[in-house]
């Protein structure tokens, strides 16, 4: 083979490894492997409105053991979104892998503790740490 054809052929190799890798790396934001929820409908339809939710419930400071169910409610829902954000390979790297099962998981787990303990200052630092999670992974991954 001669020096161009050599060169011709490892471009066209770079280009393939690029474009299947790029395919791998966004199918995987998109959407897990196996499963139908597309990380679009999982943020639509229950990490948007239960983060809603729960911004609700602390600014109208829960007085009662009714109104502390719900921010618990809240949280536990947007702390299983942490698992499922993490399940089915849907995890493309750190930033996503931090955003998920640290700063949202431990958020959360913060908010449902304050909960339990009808403690509203603490609930209020805990949701606004979990919330953190949000800019730093769509800084990252959303378009
Ligand atoms: C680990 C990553 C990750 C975390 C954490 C995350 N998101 Fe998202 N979010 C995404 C990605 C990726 C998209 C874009 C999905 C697409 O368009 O395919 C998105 C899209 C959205 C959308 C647009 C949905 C639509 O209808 O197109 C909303 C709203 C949203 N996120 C809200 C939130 C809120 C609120 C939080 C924090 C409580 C949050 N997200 C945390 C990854 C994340």
């Amino acid at each position: 083979m001669k020096k161009q054809q050599v060169l011709a052929v490892a471009l066209a190799a770079s280009f393939v490894v690029v474009v299947v890798s790029g395919n791998r790396v966004r199918g995987q934001v998109i959407r897990g492997q196996e499963r139908p929820l597309l990380t679009k409908q999982l943020m639509k339809g229950l990490v948007a409105p239960q983060c809603g939710a729960l911004k609700k419930e602390l600014d109208a400071q829960p007085a009662d053991d009714e109104a502390w169910e719900r921010v618990a409610l809240c949280a536990a829902l947007l702390n299983e979104a942490s698992h499922t954000l993490m399940a089915d390979g849907r995890c493309p790297d750190e930033t996503w892998a931090v955003a998920a099962s640290q700063t949202l998981r431990e958020g959360t787990a913060a908010v449902l503790a304050a909960a339990e303990a009808q403690n509203l200052d603490d609930a209020v630092a805990g949701f606004k740490s979990l919330t953190q999670a949000c800019g730093a992974c769509h800084q990252a991954h959303k378009n």
